[in-house]
C-alpha cells in the first residue's frame, strides 16, 4: 500500500496506472468496520482502491467537533492495508486547500432537511472536498455508506449537476450485534449511553413496519418519536425524526418509491444519526 500526501504525487500515480479501473472511498479516518465494508465493495469493483483520509475543516461548523474528531493515522494505515487498499491519500489542509478559495460550491437541494437543516454549510463543505477528490483521483466508482443517507443523496445530486463521470455505489450500514450503527463517534458514548444507544435502530425498525404494513410516513414518524421519547430517560434528546422520498428528500412520497426514515439523537458527547430505507409495498 502506498501512502500519498501531495497532489503532485497523487497525479503522477494516477497517470502511471492509466486506464485501470479506480474506486475511491472518501473518509475522515478513524476507520471502523463501516469503512472496511466500503473498501471491500470498492475492491470488488476496481483494479485499484484509493482511500482518502482527511478531516475536512470546511464541513464543520464553528461550534462543531472538528478539534475533537478522533484521529489515529498509524492505526488507519494498518487497517487500510489489511483491507486491501492500494493507495491512502492523506493530504494536509494546506495541501488540499492552499489559499482562501476564489470559488465556492453551494448545495441548493436536498439540504434543508435532516442534518442539513441544523448544520448550515455542512454539505457545501462536503461537496467541495468530494469534488476535489473526484478531480484528483478520477475514480470510476466512489463508495458512500447509507448511514449518511442524506450525504449519499447530496453526492448523487452533485454528480448529476456537475456531470462527474463517477458511479456512486451505495453501501448498506454496518451494525454492531445489538443493532447500533458503526460510527467513529460511538467511542464518545459513556457506558450507560452505549447500553441505551441501540434503541435508535430498534425504534427505526418499528417505524419501518408501520410503512411496510401500509401506514403513512407521518404515522411512522410518530411511532418512532414516541418509542424514543418513552425510552430516553434523560440519557439523550431527540434532535429529529423525519421521513422523505429518497433520494429527492422531498415530502412527496411516491407510490412504490423508497422512503428514508431517519433519526438524530443527542447524547452528552456524541450526536448519533441512523436511518432505514424502506421500499414501499405495491398497494397501500
Ligand atoms: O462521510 C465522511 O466521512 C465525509 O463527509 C466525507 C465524504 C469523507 C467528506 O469529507
Amino acid at each position: 500500500m502506498q501512502v500519498i500526501r501531495t497532489i503532485k504525487d497523487l497525479r503522477s500515480w494516477r497517470n502511471e496506472i492509466g486506464n485501470s479501473i479506480v474506486s475511491l472511498v472518501p473518509t475522515m479516518g478513524y476507520l471502523h468496520e463501516g469503512h472496511l465494508q466500503l473498501v471491500e465493495e470498492a475492491n470488488d469493483q476496481s483494479d485499484y482502491t484509493v482511500l482518502s483520509l482527511f478531516v475536512n475543516p470546511l464541513q464543520f461548523g464553528p461550534n462543531e467537533d472538528f478539534d475533537k474528531y478522533p484521529r489515529d493515522e498509524a492505526r488507519d494505515f494498518e487497517l487500510a492495508e489489511k483491507a486491501g487498499v492500494d493507495v491512502v491519500f492523506c493530504p494536509t489542509s494546506d495541501e488540499l486547500y492552499g489559499e482562501e478559495p476564489s470559488v465556492q460550491l453551494i448545495v441548493t437541494k436536498r439540504v434543508n432537511v435532516l442534518c442539513g437543516k441544523s448544520r448550515p454549510g455542512h454539505f457545501d463543505g462536503v461537496v467541495t472536498v468530494v469534488s476535489k477528490l473526484f478531480h484528483l483521483v478520477q475514480p470510476h466508482v466512489a463508495c458512500f455508506g447509507l448511514k449518511d443517507a442524506q450525504q449519499v443523496a447530496v453526492i448523487e445530486g452533485l454528480v448529476a449537476a456537475l456531470d462527474f463521470p463517477v458511479r456512486i455505489h451505495r453501501v448498506a450500514t454496518v451494525r454492531e450485534a445489538d443493532g447500533l450503527a458503526k460510527s467513529s463517534r460511538n467511542v464518545r458514548l459513556s457506558a450507560v449511553e452505549r447500553d441505551m444507544a441501540p434503541i435508535v435502530y430498534e425504534a427505526l425498525c418499528i417505524g419501518k413496519t408501520v410503512l411496510t404494513t401500509g401506514g403513512s410516513a407521518n404515522a411512522a414518524v410518530e411511532t418512532v418519536r414516541n418509542k424514543l421519547a418513552d425510552s430516553a430517560q434523560g440519557v439523550f434528546t431527540i434532535d429529529y425524526v423525519e421521513a422523505y422520498d429518497f433520494p429527492s428528500l422531498t415530502p412527496d412520497i411516491q407510490l412504490n418509491g423508497e422512503v428514508l426514515l431517519a433519526v438524530a439523537c443527542q447524547f452528552e458527547n456524541a450526536r448519533l444519526i441512523d436511518n432505514v430505507l424502506v421500499q414501499l409495498p405495491e398497494k397501500r
